[in-house]
């Protein structure tokens, strides 16, 4: 068996999590919303038509924040087709996804299932076609208490109180060509600045997110990020970032590796950030928003058949990667990262959460069911709150195509409020298991009191409707735990959440 250490300390923190980095992301986008979280009919679907084994799943994961309604989406969306009498409200051609928005889920309907499901929203408005009055007139709408015509339109349509949303994205990924609307640094930067503004003189309390780029692979990247703060730093609190990878060319150690190029953006954002902070002098400390974050290559072919059966239906099945194993240990390595960035990644939306590139996914008239992804997600999201520990990780490491000295054992660790220690880890090595060596003795005595498996011997192993437990968590090999030391068997291939608890004396 090969050897690994950590070194953990309760003094040697990064920082305090964020619970919003446990977040996801609903589109009106395929099947996410009809047919995903919405489908009246349905055998569970309660009286506004929302699917309850839907929710349960939501809520079993532990979702602190949902970004909606879009994505691409958005950025061609008038958000007051969304609200008022259902059938007074318009049909739309969706240039982003070339299918028809009904409008019958809306800002109103989605606040209600955010209740449900414990959520609360992040809600983005379209900087593509729109600009800043309409971003003034929704934050009006769906802040104000009331007393003027927008705010007593909210009362009307039958909120009384506020939605008291906090928190906004300035329009989605507006550097791509893809975007409706689509724009430059600069012509981007100024629209969000004055967005940003008067959203702000509205409700002095919420917190907003600019567009950084859609990926660190556009051509822009970097310069975008510059060029926009430099614009809009005095009136925004976030940058958003978005990332996507796969494993077209089959090579699971390089796709096990993608994490170094996560880590890569995200420090080279926050350094752009901290460079913008500088030039202008400021005290002000803008953070990362990561309101994009999956595996998505599996349904790329499919997506084009779809499209040429016909465009412009509602609830086309649309970007429904179906996840496997691999997928999962990635999800997982990519959760580590952004604890490990917990001091400047205060945000973090997994894209998205049903049936679109998604942890839950479901079938017309039928069942629900978890991906792969769905249990390091939840795992992250269940045990790893509080704070963010400094991990010293001594492992071996592996070269593969785009990188060199990869570790085998990704790991870290977060300590919660109660004084008791998560340990995530994945073991990236094909064919080894470790001994994994932790060093806890500053935390006082500590008991060993799980240790979470996900293993799967294939690495294309998939859940189905049919076989939904094929690849799911359970008891790991554990191991022993003395004068605080602590020795796990973590074994090849896998995703480990290993638990420990305080000890009463
Ligand atoms: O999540 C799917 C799409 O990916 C989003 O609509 C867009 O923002 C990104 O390109």
């Amino acid at each position: 068996m090969k050897k690994a250490t950590m070194i953990l300390d309760k003094d040697y923190q990064i920082g305090r999590i964020d619970k919003r980095i446990y977040g996801s992301f609903i589109e009106h986008l395929g099947r996410a919303v009809y047919g995903g979280i919405y489908e009246p009919g349905h055998p569970t679907a309660d009286a506004l038509g929302f699917r309850q084994d839907v929710l349960e799943k939501v809520r079993e994961i532990g979702v602190p924040v949902v970004r909606y309604p879009g994505g691409n989406f958005v950025s061609g969306f008038n958000w007051e087709d969304s609200v008022g009498p259902r059938d007074q409200r318009p049909h739309r051609l969706d240039l982003a996804w070339f299918t028809t928005e009904t409008n019958a889920v809306g800002l109103h309907e989605f606040c209600e299932w955010a209740k449900k499901a414990d959520t609360d929203v992040m809600y983005a408005i379209n900087l593509g076609t729109r600009g800043p009055e309409n971003a003034r007139d929704i934050v009006e709408y769906a802040n104000h208490p009331g007393g003027t015509r927008l705010s007593d339109l909210r009362v009307k349509n039958g909120a009384k109180d506020p939605l008291g949303i906090k928190l906004w994205c300035l329009g989605n990924e507006m550097d791509g060509p893809w975007q409706m609307g689509s724009k430059t640094a600069f012509e981007y930067g100024h629209i969000a600045n004055e967005s940003a503004k008067m959203m702000k003189w509205v409700d002095p309390s919420i917190e907003l997110v600019a567009c950084g780029s859609s990926g660190s692979g556009m051509p822009t990247f970097g310069d975008w990020e510059l060029t926009m703060l430099n614009e809009c730093y005095d009136n925004i609190d976030y940058v958003s970032l978005h990332r996507y990878y796969g494993n077209p060319t089959n090579d699971t150690p390089g796709f096990l590796a993608r994490t170094m190029d996560l880590d890569d953006f995200i420090h080279t954002v926050v350094a752009i950030c901290d460079a913008v902070k500088g030039k202008k002098h400021s005290k002000k400390v803008v953070n990362l928003s990561f309101d994009e974050w999956n595996v998505w290559y599996h349904s790329n072919e499919q997506d084009k058949e779809v499209w040429k059966r016909g465009k412009w239906g509602c609830g086309l099945p649309l970007l429904e990667d179906v996840y496997n194993f691999e997928d999962a240990l990635l999800a997982g390595s990519m959760l580590i990262t952004f604890l490990r960035n917990a001091d400047r990644v205060k945000v973090a939306c997994l894209a998205q959460l049903v049936n679109v590139i998604a942890p839950i996914m479901t079938r017309n008239g039928g069942g629900c069911w978890a991906q792969t992804i769905f249990y390091p997600y939840m795992h992250a999201s269940r045990y790893g709150r509080g704070t963010a520990l400094k991990a010293l990780v001594d492992t071996p490491v592996y070269d593969c195509k785009d990188y060199e000295g990869v570790p085998l054992i990704d790991a870290t660790a977060t300590m919660d409020d109660e004084g008791g220690v998560t340990v995530f880890c994945v073991n990236r090595d094909m064919k080894n298991d470790f001994q994994l060596s932790i060093d806890l003795r500053s935390f006082g005595k500590l008991a060993l009191k799980e240790h979470i498996l996900l293993h799967h011997d294939d690495v294309k192993a998939v859940n189905t409707e049919e076989n939904p437990m094929n690849v799911a968590p359970g008891a790991g090999p554990g191991g022993r735990i003395s004068g605080g030391r602590a020795t796990i068997r973590v074994p090849r291939l896998s995703w480990n959440v290993i638990r420990f608890a305080p000890v009463e004396n």
